[in-house]
């Protein structure tokens, strides 16, 4: 069996984080998802965080080489020697160029790119009412996956929070930033032969099978 080191590529809101969540469970992979690792950065107060917090606020790119270093060192840990799974990574160019030199400076290589393609106009109403349980992490949604009493979690009633970049300023400014410097990305793996497209509408396991037949 080859490595299996994927990469979900996809708009704000296309589903990157919750197809990731599933092909985790199901090939017990690790996600590695520079948004979470910049939010706990920020989080935890540490330099990076502080560096990162204004671009990710107003929906700008964090500086590529930031991300890049960030990147490098998640590779080389154990769990992601036999393969993984990049969500918003990379998002320039230079993020896929750099990447592809770290990869081969070990030895190692893609196997696959899944765009998953939504139009912006569902995109907008996905961000803008995603929810989630500071405490546990559960993952809500106002219309699509309310909570069984409003505002509160399911699991351990908590309150439920609002990202701070799931704003409608900031999820179009997001958008527009994923139009200009991350969609070119989709040309530059198809000219590599790596790129799968998924259509990301409709019921989340219909989604994912698509996503599995196009890593296969
Ligand atoms: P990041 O955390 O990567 O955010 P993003 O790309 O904007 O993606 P999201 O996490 O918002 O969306 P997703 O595609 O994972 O969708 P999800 O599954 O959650 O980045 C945040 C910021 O960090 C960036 O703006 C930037 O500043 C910085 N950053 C990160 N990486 C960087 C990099 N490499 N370089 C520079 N800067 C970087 O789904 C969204 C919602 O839709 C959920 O509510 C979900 O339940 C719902 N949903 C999902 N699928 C479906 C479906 N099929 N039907 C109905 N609802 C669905």
């Amino acid at each position: 069996m080859g490595d299996r080191n994927w990469i979900l590529l996809g708009a704000p809101g296309a589903g990157k984080g919750t197809q990731a969540q599933r092909l985790i469970d199901t090939y017990r992979l690790p996600q590695i998802s520079t948004g979470d690792m910049l939010r706990e950065a920020k989080r935890a107060g540490t330099a990076l965080g502080k560096q990162a917090a204004g671009y990710m606020d107003r929906g700008a790119l964090v500086p590529d080489e930031l991300v890049i270093g960030l990147i490098a060192e998640r590779l080389d840990q154990p769990d992601a020697q036999q393969g993984f799974i990049l969500d918003g990574f990379p998002r320039t160019v230079p993020q896929a160029e750099a990447l592809g030199q770290v990869l081969a400076e070990r030895g190692r290589q893609l196997t696959r790119v899944v765009a998953i393609e939504v139009p912006e106009a569902v995109l907008v109403p996905r961000l803008t009412g995603r929810r989630s349980c500071p405490k546990c992490g559960a993952p809500y949604h106002v219309m699509f996956k309310p909570p069984v009493k409003e505002g509160l979690c399911d699991v351990d009633g908590t309150a439920l929070v609002q990202r701070a970049d799931d704003t409608e300023v900031t999820v179009r400014a997001r958008l527009e930033t994923y139009r200009n410097q991350t969609a070119p990305l989709i040309a530059y793996y198809r000219a590599k032969g790596l790129l799968r497209e998924v259509d990301g509408q409709g019921e989340l396991g219909a989604v994912f099978q698509r996503v599995q037949e196009a890593l296969a």
